[in-house]
């Protein structure tokens, strides 16, 4: 007889997203006339940026004659790309890395996931809480983390508390830990990581030999340019880090599919022979055998967000979304609740009002505001009384909704 992977079954119930969506779903079909704004999933809602769309349309031209046809691209993604990235994400702000150091892909969860194919069993590993749920459950499916416990933590994983205590900020571990998850801009408390405080995790990292997986997805929504935007701005990251960036957030391509890791030549490991192992190698075998690169016309597309018309149209979007972050922020604000980020990054933190839990507050919003949000809780058990709204909407949605908010809570909190 087969067998399984018996560590899908430690998994708790479904991920969160197609759980809200579900419960949405069921409220929707009860109440067919409620005019449902969704601020849950962060899933962007403007259509591509012209210089995006030009270059996937001639892309596909090439691919309807014979002479431009192409097949099967290289896996680690197309060099027209994979040097636009280094140029204008990395050159441009002094930063050491090269392109056959990214390896493109169709999206930054499948790699943060991945990328255990190629770290072995035992490490110990520090998640913060709150997090982005992926980090967790990739590590559970991979066997790397013990059953669940009461609370709905997982044994072995080290859980890193960001609360309004400690400014959101998680605390180095209290125990040596081998792979450490950042993301910053923080998913889900919109927090933005300083320069001095991502010194402090490659110090840690490079004391203790340690990994960082480093997740950028929202990099493009930082607006002070002194702010750190990758984890190679700080020395000595490059032999201690894999960065994970996508353009779903940047430039709208959430069905589009378009993302890339990287994998530093500097960033390597002593086997158990002893041996030297370089990971970009590992990765580099990893990504060539199991992957066959993101589609042709989808690199065009993604190459084109780096022309000087395909910068200033991504700028614009980005400006959008940051309105309404700002609308959020601000009418939450004066309604009385106590929220958090939003300033560089797409998402507010908040305060559940009258001690609710988040799941509470989640209907009662849904119910009362006709508001779709993420309950602080699906992020870990430190997010319990905690909720998520994303600015991915049209500001008109964004007003309405925020109007809605501020009238059904304001006299409460
Ligand atoms: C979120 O809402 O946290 C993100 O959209 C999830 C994702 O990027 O996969």
């Amino acid at each position: 007889m087969f067998r399984i992977n018996e560590n899908f079954l430690k998994l708790q119930s479904g991920y969160l997203f197609p759980e809200i969506g579900r419960r949405v779903q069921a409220y929707a079909a009860a109440n067919p006339e409620a005019p449902i704004i969704r601020m849950g999933i962060g899933d962007v809602t403007q259509p591509l940026p012209a210089a995006c769309i030009a270059a996937m349309h001639e892309a596909v031209d090439e691919l309807a004659n014979s002479t431009t046809f192409r097949g099967y691209g290289p896996e680690q993604g197309y060099a027209f790309l994979r040097e636009a990235i280094a140029e204008h994400d990395y050159h441009a702000r002094k930063v050491n890395i090269q392109a056959d150091e990214i390896f493109v892909s169709d999206g930054s969860k499948c790699d943060c996931g991945n990328i255990l194919d190629i770290l072995g069993a035992g490490n110990r590993i520090a998640i913060c809480d709150p997090v982005y749920p992926v980090y967790v459950d990739t590590n559970v499916m991979a066997g790397n983390t013990g059953k669940v416990h009461d609370g709905g933590r997982y044994g072995n994983l080290v859980y890193l508390e960001m609360r309004e205590e400690n400014n959101f900020e998680p605390p180095l571990p209290a125990e040596p830990v081998d792979v450490i998850y950042l993301c910053y801009p923080n998913n889900p408390t919109g927090m933005v990581a300083s320069r001095e405080s991502l010194r402090r995790w490659v110090d840690y990292a490079l004391e203790h030999r340690s990994l960082i997986l480093f997740d950028a997805a929202y990099e493009a929504y930082i607006s002070d340019p002194e702010l750190p935007r990758s984890i190679f701005e700080i020395e000595g990251a490059e032999r201690v880090a894999i960065e994970f960036r996508s353009f779903s957030k940047t430039a709208g391509f959430t069905g589009v599919r378009c993302a890339f890791t990287v994998v530093p030549k500097a960033l390597d490991v002593t086997s158990s022979d002893g041996t030297t192992v370089s990971l970009h190698s590992l990765w580099h075998r990893r990504h060539t055998t199991k992957f066959n690169g993101a589609s042709y016309p989808v690199q065009r597309g993604a190459a084109a967000i780096y022309s000087t018309e395909g910068r200033q149209q991504i700028r614009d979007l980005i400006q959008g979304y940051m309105r309404n972050a700002a609308t959020i922020r601000e009418g939450l604000a004066e309604a009385g609740f106590r929220c958090f980020g939003g300033v560089h990054a797409p998402y507010v933190w908040l305060k559940t009002p009258d001690g609710m839990s988040s799941w509470e507050f989640f209907d009662d919003l849904l119910s009362r505001c006709h508001v779709v949000g993420t309950p602080g809780s699906g992020f870990g058990a430190a997010g319990e009384g905690y909720f998520r709204l994303s600015a991915f909407n049209s500001h008109t949605n964004t007003v309405q909704a925020v109007e809605r908010i501020m009238s059904a809570y304001a006299l409460k909190s």
